[in-house]
């Protein structure tokens, strides 16, 4: 990455051969967790080229149909897919007959950057035309945090070398698709029409305003566009089939810059009730003050986010810009209000067609627990809503009593065509509980877990208990998958059976706390929840059956994991990766081979379950087969092997996990940016490195450096405390920000924290 500001990630005389362009209009993507819009040229590409030139809407989506080979009972036959909402981007300038594109005429400069000050992407062209006219055209773009409909174009024009006449034409296109690709299960496979335009027109104050309907879905959206020249010009507008147009002629005089400033109002009725008068209102308030006034609020938001949510890392500046570069990504993929969540994608791409996955709870929502515990209340809150589709849910799947969320989703229904690698993964709940439970732990909102945590936790442990059953005294959870998407269908995962108990058991301390405090009464009534259903929740928890094999020492991903051939990772052609693209499913599954953590994350994320040394043998074994074809992998490997004292390894897998994006590592950046991933980046410095744990009695902090680095520093949110962690070499110190004094535990070792605490580093993890 060339950069000298970490803030400002940017390419110079950057290439135009199809491959990069496509990454580029993801890696360049504005989005503010409400809408995205991916970094297309406005004047288009050449008809050779692949383009995915999108605009998007968190939440907002279209029902598709999802064929079954065989229709069995229960076998999803719909799914939801987030949709290409408008094209708002296209600009055409024309200067003396002459089109401006970078694939014709001569580049003589181009420059590509994304500003995470200031919150906009630039691109910066200067332009020889065939006939010889030069000049310098800059275009800003902007997706507000400060009002999420709103997304602005700035269009600036210098002519160096000539005067004379100029066309801008700026269009609004509402008949628009979703991308496909008939080769890759990871992204849409047919181009349906899913919106249907409905009414194209100019508003008497120049606003263009588009309205259209998911056909199956009944949603619908509102695109408004306006654009304001800074210069008199003669102005036409049109419609046509489904798109608005707006023209300016005007001349220009050498040196001199003209702004053309595009607004673009996306409002939708998944968020809105009023879709239509909200457009035009909040188009009216956007239009009203200077584009310098959303600037502003935008510098401003990201101001405070960066004051939380930074991680500054001494010693290695490209790791560091890596690092800036996706925290960024993470506050602006993640879904503002409880309509919404985070895509697998973000906002920035079709890939997994804007679903949302576990990759929320265990991937993502740790940084904004800890940075900005808002948006993790906001994530809980969107489950919480869906919570009766996934009591339905369960019920589809043969289950009594209990509620089973989706593996994978928009609107709280299942969307994954292949149950094996899809509804199977039941960890999803478990997922979701621990994600209750951590987001107690760190806040103590206990309003917040009266009104929708202790329901969730209730739920889902009703779920295991319907799920599993008794075998020679032990609790046994049969036909689920894990994490690894290697490995389906098999009996007593470690992951899933160690994240059950943890859910088992926190439903009855919820249980326990509620009673207490005497809030427990309304909605054990509600959910009819007995003490001895809760008795019954804690026995399972108890007996719950935790593979062992004690004479490798490790836990075995599953009851028949060892009995399986071993795959040859190493000797593997590097053509064949990821495997998922080149292997029957039914091949991977005879074979011990991961696609990605699975007991490893189970280490992680409930380390007390097992001795060290059952976890450094375990990390030994897995990691050998293990192919990392997830882009959940690679950060999890780092955490515990900096868990594990091997500092190194974890220094190299965080390299690689920090870059996936930047460096196209999977080669399908292009389809979208891997948002699970860069939270598990941020989790593998903070829990990794610095070694935190969420615990009852705390935080636990155990800071390691690589030799690498010279420190890094990072802040925490827990209660009303802020406090900053900063290690450096030989030690490391903390300091209370802000809030009272609170416990704190460092390297097993309780300490209160009044104002700072600075202490040699300790090695960490080594024993056995
Ligand atoms: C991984 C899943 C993940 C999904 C979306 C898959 O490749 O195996 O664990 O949830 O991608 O990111």
């Amino acid at each position: 990455m060339e950069q000298k500001d970490r803030k400002i990630y940017e390419i110079k005389n950057f290439d135009l051969d199809n491959k990069h362009l496509l990454l580029y209009e993801t890696l360049f993507h504005n989005a503010n967790g409400y809408l995205g819009v991916r970094s297309n040229f406005e004047e288009g590409y050449p008809d050779s080229f692949r383009t995915i030139r999108g605009e998007y809407i968190n939440g907002f989506y279209d029902f598709a149909e999802m064929k079954q080979a065989e229709n069995l009972y229960g076998l999803r036959n719909e799914k939801q897919i987030m949709l290409n909402v408008a094209d708002t981007q296209g600009i055409r300038l024309t200067v003396g007959g002459e089109l401006f594109s970078m694939f014709y005429g001569t580049v003589l400069e181009s420059t590509r950057q994304l500003d995470m000050k200031n919150g906009v992407s630039v691109r910066r062209v200067v332009w020889r035309s065939p006939g010889q006219k030069e000049m310098e055209i800059r275009i800003i773009r902007m997706a507000s945090f400060k009002m999420l409909p709103l997304f602005t174009i700035e269009y600036r024009i210098r002519p160096l070398n000539f005067s004379g006449p100029m066309e801008l034409c700026s269009t609004h296109r509402g008949d628009v698709r979703n991308s496909f690709s008939s080769g890759d299960p990871r992204v849409a496979s047919k181009a349906i029409r899913h919106l249907c335009v409905e009414t194209t027109e100019f508003l008497p104050n120049g606003v263009s305003v588009i309205t259209s309907k998911a056909i199956k879905s009944g949603l619908t959206v509102v695109s408004a566009v306006t654009n304001r020249l800074s210069k008199p010009a003669a102005k036409f507008q049109e419609t046509q089939g489904g798109t608005a147009a707006q023209t300016f002629r005007f001349s220009l005089t050498q040196g001199e810059e003209t702004v053309l400033t595009k607004y673009t109002i996306l409002c939708d009725s998944a968020h809105f009730s009023d879709c239509r008068s909200r457009a035009e209102t909040l188009m009216k308030q956007a239009v009203s003050v200077p584009l310098s006034h959303w600037y502003n609020a935008q510098r401003h938001y990201l101001k405070r986010f960066w004051e939380t949510g930074d991680v500054r890392l001494m010693g290695n500046p490209p790791l560091q810009n890596a690092i800036t570069f996706d925290l960024y990504q993470l506050i602006q993929s993640v879904g503002k209000d409880p309509h919404s969540n985070v895509a697998a994608k973000g906002l920035s791409g079709e890939g997994y067609e804007g679903h949302y996955f576990w990759d929320t709870e265990m991937y993502i929502e740790p940084y904004f627990l800890l940075t900005r515990p808002e948006l993790a209340k906001s994530l809980i809150s969107y489950r919480y809503a869906t919570l009766d589709i996934a009591r339905e849910n369960a019920k589809t799947l043969g289950h009594k009593k209990g509620a089973l969320f989706p593996w994978r989703t928009i609107m709280g229904k299942e969307c994954s065509g292949y149950f094996p690698s899809g509804t199977a993964q039941y960890h999803i709940d478990g997922d979701i509980a621990y994600s209750v439970v951590n987001y107690y732990l760190v806040t103590k909102d206990f309003n917040f877990i009266v009104r929708c945590g202790a329901e969730i936790l209730f739920e889902t442990a009703r779920l295991w208990l319907d799920v599993g059953n008794y075998h020679n005294g032990q609790f046994y959870i049969n036909c689920v998958t894990g994490p690894d998407e290697y490995t389906c269908l098999v009996n007593n995962n470690y992951y899933t059976n160690a994240i059950a108990k943890h859910n088992l058991k926190w439903a009855v301390r919820c249980y326990r706390i509620l009673k207490k405090r005497n809030k427990l009464a309304p909605l054990a009534q509600r959910l009819n929840l007995t003490e001895e259903e809760i008795e019954s929740f804690q026995k399972a928890a108890n007996h719950m059956y935790l593979p062992y094999d004690p004479e490798l020492d490790i836990n075995p991903q599953d009851d028949s994991f060892l009995n399986k051939k071993r795959w040859d990772v190493q000797n593997t052609p590097p053509e064949n990766f990821p495997l998922l693209l080149h292997y029957h499913p039914l091949c991977l599954y005879r074979y011990q081979v991961c696609k990605q953590a699975d007991t490893v994350l189970a280490h992680f994320v409930l380390e007390d379950e097992q001795k060290l040394s059952t976890m450094r043998h375990s990390y030994d074994y897995y990691e050998k087969i293990t192919t990392h074809d997830s882009s959940l992998s690679t950060c999890i490997f780092c955490i515990m092997a900096a868990r594990l004292g091997m500092t190194e390894k974890a220094y190299d897998y965080f390299g690689e996990s920090a870059h996936i994006d930047l460096n196209d590592t999977y080669g399908n950046t292009r389809d979208g940016i891997h948002v699970a991933n860069m939270g598990g980046m941020y989790m593998a410095i903070v829990y990794g490195f610095g070694g935190l744990r969420i615990k009852e009695d705390g935080l636990h902090l155990a800071p390691v450096l690589p030799k690498e680095w010279d420190g890094y520093e990072f802040n925490l949110r827990q209660e009303d405390t802020l406090m900053e962690v900063c290690v450096n070499r030989g030690f490391y110190r903390i300091t209370l920000l802000r809030g009272t004094a609170k416990p704190l535990f460092l390297y097993g070792k309780k300490y209160l924290l009044k104002d700072q605490l600075k202490h040699p580093l300790e090695k960490w993890g080594t024993k056995s």
